[in-house]
């Protein structure tokens, strides 16, 4: 475990690494780990490698500036090879290797990989998908965390696990369970489900007659007359009720941060002292990601920018032209989020892309220069730990098409330069400071994520890229932007946007009128109570008070479909959904047939439709004028982000660009003219 001190502190890792030993739970959330850090990691498999490699690969990674290392999180069938039987050698073996090395280890809980003899043992702990068929054995993530025997067998391995490495000198935190949800499965659809849903509603309910209220059981004659009668809202005739559907979501959801609050109670109760995180996805919708950003001590996420640009965006144009790059806004967007469910506290990348990956359609080769400037871009938002997935690509099995930081035959890949190159450039730099809070809030509202799923009323309306939308112009004028949930405290933002917030409960209404914030809306704000009725009054229901009007007629727009929007200095097209406003509020825009489409109650902005680019550009220099705050003007494909005192710009694009940095600007990172592909940074005061 003897680290060399130099190389400690010029990585920034030792305030980095004191904060990430907190002595209790409570401790753990009031001290973020590594707020002031920057620290390379990587994830390892020394099960897929001769035991005769890990002791060069421990030094090797040493070698290269790597402090921790993740491991363990699929080896419950390794650990645990038959029911009650563990074999700990092996990795008692690998954590005394890596630890020698001067390494901190990252232990995964393996719990989103359940043994084959466990599934036959236990066949009801399989998920079961929308059609009824049981999802099998033989990848991953089959299991069901409705399944009260399933959080009993993960208590077993977990509380195993953390009896023998709870303590351990290289140990420096936990990551439970993978990517909680992934492959589709918040949602399982079985007979386990069917039961636990039952209890939920139960709790949520108390009477039947509350429930029939609420889902509207009126029509199509649905009542219930005992909880026992409720069913799956799923495999009827045609659509089923929409307030079922959006319980079915919140349930799935609170069930899901259960059952990780459920790992992170046993993990702090024998492993004092370490972090707590957990892996999410970019864009994933199935669960609150704020709820499970309360339970661990900080939040981390798996980056994977060409495989997410290819996954979540639908223009061709932007397809063909970020194919080799990833669109400059989607790890932005998603490292902003995962700084938001960390209660704006340093976030980690768990996973960071090191070349072409193999599970999106097409798996394009990152350019030259990608992969260096995907980590900076990461620090620059707030990382305390960028982790490369992976430390060298497998030679088979799912993943043997996915490139690590190392070839199949131990020579380094490209993405494995790129990453050493950072290494020395954070040890230059020395430790960055906190991200700090930015100008800007954006409200982002898991509620109307899965409202828009339940109820679309248009094939392509999606919430979370309506959010990616706004998002991006206020980033294409150069702010920084904060995530926050709806009901969070909005003081000390000058401008706030609000790109749907479907169903505002009072305390978020309570947030808005308090603030004193310019708020640009989005469409379909207010337009519906919790249990998905239409408001009394009309949308946007409790947020009348702020924007005295009624939405009258709402419609959805086929893809190619646009609408003209005029005014002064706004310029565009609503896309893919309109409304009608009644009001006497004055308009800032109009439709091309005279009706309001933009209209303003003092501070508070309203739009009625999903504005394209031009528009929103045009919206966001208009709400940033009226709060006092100036864009930079930035050529297309650079962004940049704040950290502390330093300004990083990075450059998605083929030629080289002008940084937006003041005459005389002292640069760290690149120079003034940002090369293609790459990252400069200088600081400000
Ligand atoms: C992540 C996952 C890893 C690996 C990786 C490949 O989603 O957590 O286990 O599968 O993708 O890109």
């Amino acid at each position: 475990m003897a680290m060399d001190r130099r190389e400690v502190v010029q990585t920034g890792l030792v305030a980095g690494l004191a904060a990430c030993l907190p002595s209790s739970p409570s401790l753990a959330r009031a001290e973020a780990p590594g707020q002031s850090g920057a620290s390379l990691g990587v994830c390892y498999y020394p099960e897929q490698w001769p035991r005769s490699y890990w002791a060069d690969d421990a030094a090797e990674m040493a070698r290269r500036g790597i402090t921790f290392v993740r491991i363990g999180e699929f080896d419950w069938s390794l650990i645990e090879p038959e029911a009650g039987r563990f074999d700990w050698q092996w990795l008692d073996e690998a954590m005394t290797t890596l630890g020698r090395a001067g390494l901190k280890v990252v232990m995964g809980t393996p719990t989103a990989t359940p043994p084959k003899w466990l599934v036959d043992r236990f066949p009801d702990i399989l998920p079961v998908a929308e059609d009824g068929a049981v999802r099998n054995f033989g990848s991953r993530r089959h299991c069901t965390l409705s399944s009260e025997r399933y959080w009993a067998e993960s208590r077993r391995i977990v509380s195993a696990i953390v009896e023998r490495y709870g303590r351990h000198p290289a140990l420096a935190g936990w990551q439970i369970d993978n990517e909680l949800g992934c492959h589709d499965t918040v949602m399982s659809w079985g007979p386990v489900d069917l039961a636990a849903w039952k209890r939920w509603l139960v709790k949520k309910y108390k009477t039947i007659a509350a429930l029939n209220e609420a889902w509207g059981t009126s029509f199509w004659s649905m009542q219930l007359t005992t909880f026992d009668e409720v069913i799956l809202p799923v495999r009827a005739v045609t659509e089923t009720a929409p307030a079922a559907r959006m319980d079915y979501r919140r349930f799935s959801s609170e069930q899901l941060v259960a059952y990780a609050a459920m790992q992170g109670a046993l993990i702090r109760a024998g492993s004092p002292g370490r972090f707590v995180t957990t892996n999410a996805m970019a864009f994933f919708p199935d669960f609150d990601h704020f709820a499970l950003g309360r339970e661990v001590d900080f939040m981390s996420w798996d980056s994977y920018p060409l495989g997410h640009t290819a996954e979540y965006l639908s223009e061709e144009s932007e397809l063909r032209r970020y194919a080799r790059t990833g669109h400059p806004d989607v790890p932005a967007f998603n490292h902003d989020l995962m700084r938001g469910a960390s209660g704006g506290r340093a976030f980690w990348i768990m996973e960071q892309q090191p070349g072409p990956v193999n599970w999106s359609p097409w798996n394009g080769v990152p350019e030259p220069g990608m992969v260096r400037t995907w980590i900076w871009e990461a620090f620059a938002h707030g990382a305390a730990t960028v982790s490369m997935f992976r430390w060298r690509q497998a030679r088979f099995a799912q993943e043997e098409m996915h490139a690590g930081l190392n070839r199949p035959d131990r020579k380094i890949s490209p993405g494995g330069i790129e990453a050493e190159q950072v290494h020395r450039e954070l040890v230059r730099l020395g430790p960055l400071r906190p991200a700090g809070r930015a100008p800007v809030a954006l409200i982002f509202d898991y509620e109307s994520v899965w409202y828009a799923k339940v109820q679309p009323q248009g094939a392509d309306f999606n919430a979370t890229l309506l959010a990616f939308a706004f998002y991006s112009a206020l980033r294409r004028h150069g702010f920084d932007i904060d995530f926050v949930p709806p009901g969070a405290s909005l003081e000390g933002y000058r401008l706030v946007v609000a790109p749907m917030l479907a169903m505002p409960r009072p305390d978020a209404v309570a947030a808005l009128a308090a603030s004193k914030a310019v708020t640009l809306f989005g469409p379909r704000t207010g337009s519906k109570t919790p249990d998905v009725h239409i408001p009394d009054d009309l949308p946007p229901g409790p947020l009348q008070g702020l924007l005295p009007m009624k939405v009258t007629q709402v419609g959805s727009m086929r893809p190619g479909l646009t609408e003209k929007v005029e005014g002064d200095g706004l310029a565009g097209h609503i896309v893919h959904w309109r409304e009608w406003l009644e009001t006497d509020l004055p308009a800032l825009a109009t439709f091309a047939d005279g009706e309001k489409a933009v209209v303003a109650a003092g501070r508070h902005i309203y739009v009625a439709g999903w504005p394209d680019a031009g528009l929103l550009d045009g919206l966001v220099a208009h709400a940033a004028r009226m709060a006092g705050l100036a864009p930079i003007a930035l050529p297309a494909d650079v962004r940049v982000r704040r950290r502390g005192d330093l300004m990083f710009a990075s450059n998605y694009g083929a030629t080289a660009q002008p940084a937006p940095a003041q005459a005389g600007a002292r640069f760290v990172l690149g120079e003034a003219t940002i090369a293609p592909h790459s990252v400069s940074a200088w600081r400000i005061s």
